[in-house]
């Protein structure tokens, strides 16, 4: 008998996971999966695969830019999935997309420099930048996504005043939180402004696979060969989150670049052995039919969701998304969100305001509704819980 373990259990007072849900209380506020949807044993195999495989290997360090068998795994899912075939060579392993965008900007970035962020866009995604000590600055938008002219208008200015305009940053397909999906012909002009101004893109695109209705356009790194284009994906939203696994496209350079960072050649290959474990749930075509489940799943709570809101909250305005996670409204301009979101607890439903995905708050009046989490009864009835906050909104 080990006391020791015994006592660490015993007295483990933190949770083990970072949602806590509140007591009675619908919460579309995560963006997390729905716990049914996780691949519990079937990532318990592929663990057990990547042990019995790589035996050893699977726990040493491992090769800098991701092991070979997920990086060619890589290639050709993103061959078939995108609309060009990466390179081995223009192919990285990241923690997920998350620590990626926190390690391209901080080989991207310095203090002081300036970031241009979309509009809204994702709100983790900006307190990452923010950490990074840069500036912050609205792209330019027109009909819920990004303008590629107006914005390269704007990085010129801001270069002609003598600013290092380092990067811009976009979530392009089902975009956290509006749900809107940037045109092939705007992807193709923001990878031209690329080329142009030398402004790296980073575009973060974890929801591409996650269509529901038709499938999305290509990426906008693989529109765009010659351009400065990092695109980061993530199996979180397509496998499970607490892997904490995806990888980036980006040009050689870059990925020379990141392969030569400190805390790649002193800790080797970024979860390498959760990589070899992803790279035997791949290629065991288990990702595939994960896929088609999660598109299907996510697809009915989507559905249920938006049918209890038309039932319930006729005056909300909100476009169905074709993929992704998130219902971004709009609310009638006599209900203020601030004042729905305190009404909505005692509802018992909670979601997030609209603010918080822009840089300087919003004079927008909306909110987010994430639906991949609950169950559909209780996305069904969130419609009626939402009705009712409204009704006592408004007799306040
Ligand atoms: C746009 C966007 N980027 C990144 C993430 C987090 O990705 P990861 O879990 O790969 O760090 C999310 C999760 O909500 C997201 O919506």
């Amino acid at each position: 008998v080990n006391e020791d373990n015994g006592d660490f259990a015993g007295s483990s007072a933190l949770p083990t996971i970072q949602f806590q849900p509140q007591e009675n209380v619908i919460d579309l506020a995560w963006g997390h999966p729905a716990a049914e949807l996780l691949p519990v044993n079937a990532w318990q195999a592929a663990c057990a695969a990547a042990a019995e495989k790589f035996g050893w290997q699977a726990l040493t360090y491992g090769h800098p830019s991701g092991p070979g068998v997920l990086t060619e795994w890589l290639g050709e899912h993103l061959g078939r999935s995108d609309g060009r075939r990466p390179h081995v060579l223009e192919l990285f392993v990241t923690p997920g997309s998350s620590a990626a965008l926190d390690l391209v900007s901080s080989c991207l970035t310095r203090p002081g420099d300036v970031v241009i962020v979309d509009s809204p866009t994702y709100h983790l995604g900006l307190k990452v930048l923010r950490d990074r000590a840069a500036e912050l600055v609205p792209a330019a938008t027109e009909n819920g996504t990004l303008d590629p002219a107006g914005t390269a208008r704007l990085i010129r200015h801001l270069i002609k005043d003598g600013r290092h305009v380092a990067m811009l940053y976009v979530v392009p397909t089902f975009s956290n939180p509006s749900g809107q999906t940037l045109s092939a012909e705007r992807r193709l002009a923001v990878a031209d402004l690329a080329a142009a101004t030398g402004v790296t893109v980073v575009e973060d695109d974890p929801y591409h696979e996650l269509w529901y209705d038709v499938q999305p356009p290509p990426s906008i790194w693989s529109l765009g060969p010659d351009a400065p284009v990092i695109r980061l994906g993530s199996f979180s939203k397509t496998v499970a989150p607490g892997i904490r696994l995806g990888w980036l496209t980006a040009n050689r350079r870059m990925v020379e670049t990141l392969k030569g960072r400190g805390i790649v050649r002193s800790g080797g290959g970024m979860n390498h052995a959760n990589a070899l474990a992803m790279a035997m749930f791949c290629s065991s075509a288990m990702y595939a039919s994960h896929l088609t489940l999660l598109r299907n799943a996510y697809r009915d709570r989507r559905d249920t969701l938006a049918a209890a809101l038309r039932e319930h909250l006729q005056d909300v305005d909100f476009a169905v998304p074709q993929g992704g996670w998130y219902l971004w409204l709009k609310l009638s301009d006599d209900l203020a969100s601030e004042e729905l979101v305190k009404h909505a607890k005692a509802s018992g439903v909670h979601f997030l305001l609209g603010k918080e995905f822009y840089i300087n708050g919003s004079a927008e009046n909306r909110i987010r509704l994430a639906y991949s989490r609950c169950s559909l009864s209780e996305l069904d009835e969130a419609g009626h819980r939402l009705m009712l906050a409204v009704q006592s909104a408004r007799r306040h």
